[in-house]
């Protein structure tokens, strides 16, 4: 249950920091809920012409629009800093130097105004980032109201850098149950998207296109699902859709013939669609349990979201609001409270862990 205070007592800020990527984001967020703020200033333009992320541009974009970034988060929170009580900021996993941005200002920051500094996981935020809202979480509950926010529940975090099944039995107590041997999703939708001449990245540009196309016409692998287990792996499936590509006569015959191009991209989101699901629904029956989250980029998609509604009686599935979805500070700050509460602050000589696992 989110740390509350109550009575005299003023609720706890906390203002996030997120650089780990393509993203430098800031957000306040009060009691580990409620959102009073959530900026992101995103690197996207910046890095598709590269057809993908570059270190050394994201890290210095990073330090460029840090201040900036912190300082819309509290006057759109209509604070100042001294109506902070904590800075939180993500640890890793990332890329090294973007973490390292996020992490050396937020340490300056806590030591110049004297506050707590917390350290939080980048997934394990995804996996909470169901909890926090403006008025109401992602479980539909509003937040005004105590008791709302209440694992257990089976999550899924599923972006352009992880693809992580767990069981969230408390914010701080995650069980990771699969993840993915290769490629994450994220990742994969944003390869085939290149291999299908859409730019980058293409995810959202994949779901567009597969609203109008046959799920059924090219008969792509489900990797991984007559395994037993809760691993995934997209790497297959991404050279499937690279052959019939070739098949098909490359990528600008493909562009020509828009209906194909559908029938292709809905083919393929068909497929990470049945793996992701079945995943989620083997380790809901093993568990027991009948709450899932599903969190991350990726979570946008709309026929995954089409499919959560439609084949999963009986489960109560919370869907964060896109701002939560993708990559935000507000998961940070809002995780960091139960850090705060548990007595894990940081001192000066946190540092960053590019390649930190869940639970470890
Ligand atoms: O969570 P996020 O902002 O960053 C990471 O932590 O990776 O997720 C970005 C990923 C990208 O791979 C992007 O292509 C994918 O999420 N994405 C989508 C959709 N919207 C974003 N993938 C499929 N369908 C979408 N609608
Ligand atoms: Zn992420």
């Amino acid at each position: 249950m989110p740390p509350h205070l109550h009575g005299e007592e003023k609720p706890a800020r906390i203002l996030g920091i997120e650089s780990s990527c393509d993203e430098t984001a800031a957000a306040v967020v009060e009691d580990g809920r409620r959102v009073l703020s959530n900026v992101v200033s995103s690197q996207v333009p910046l890095h598709a012409r590269y057809g993908g992320v570059v270190p050394e541009i994201a890290s210095r974009a990073h330090l460029e629009q840090i201040v900036p970034v912190c300082e819309r988060a509290l006057s759109e929170a209509g604070l100042a800093l001294d109506g902070i009580d904590a800075v939180a900021v993500t640890r890793g996993p990332g890329l090294a130097g973007c973490l390292l941005a996020g992490v050396e200002f937020a340490k300056a920051l806590a030591s110049a105004r004297g506050l707590p500094l917390v350290a939080a996981h980048h997934v394990a935020a995804h996996l909470y980032s169901v909890n926090i809202g403006r008025i109401r979480n992602a479980w539909g509950e509003d937040l005004r109201l105590p008791e709302s926010g209440t694992p257990p529940y089976i999550a899924l975090a599923i972006s352009g850098g992880h693809t992580s099944l767990a069981g969230v039995r408390g914010p701080l107590d995650i069980e990771v149950l699969g993840e993915t041997l290769d490629d994450a999703v994220g990742e994969a939708y944003d390869k085939v998207a290149k291999l299908a001449g859409l730019g980058y990245p293409g995810g959202a540009r994949i779901d567009a296109l597969a609203a109008d196309g046959d799920p059924a016409r090219f008969a792509l692998p489900r990797p991984m699902l007559a395994r037993e287990g809760l691993d995934f792996s997209f790497s297959g499936l991404k050279t499937a859709f690279a052959r019939e590509v070739q098949k098909l006569g490359g990528p600008e015959t493909l562009s020509a013939d828009g209906g194909t191009l559908a029938d292709l991209c809905a083919s393929f989101q068909a497929a990470c669609v049945d793996v992701l699901i079945a995943k989620a629904e083997r380790a809901l029956r093993s568990s027991g349990l009948v709450r899932l989250a599903v969190t991350g980029g990726v979570a946008c998609n709309r026929g995954l979201r089409e499919a959560l509604a439609h084949r999963m009686p009986g489960v109560t599935v919370a869907l964060p609001e896109p701002e939560y979805c993708t990559d935000n500070a507000a998961m940070i700050a809002g995780l960091a409270c139960h850090h705060l509460a548990a007595g894990q602050a940081s001192g000066p000589e946190l540092n960053v862990k590019p390649g930190w696992g869940m639970g470890s």
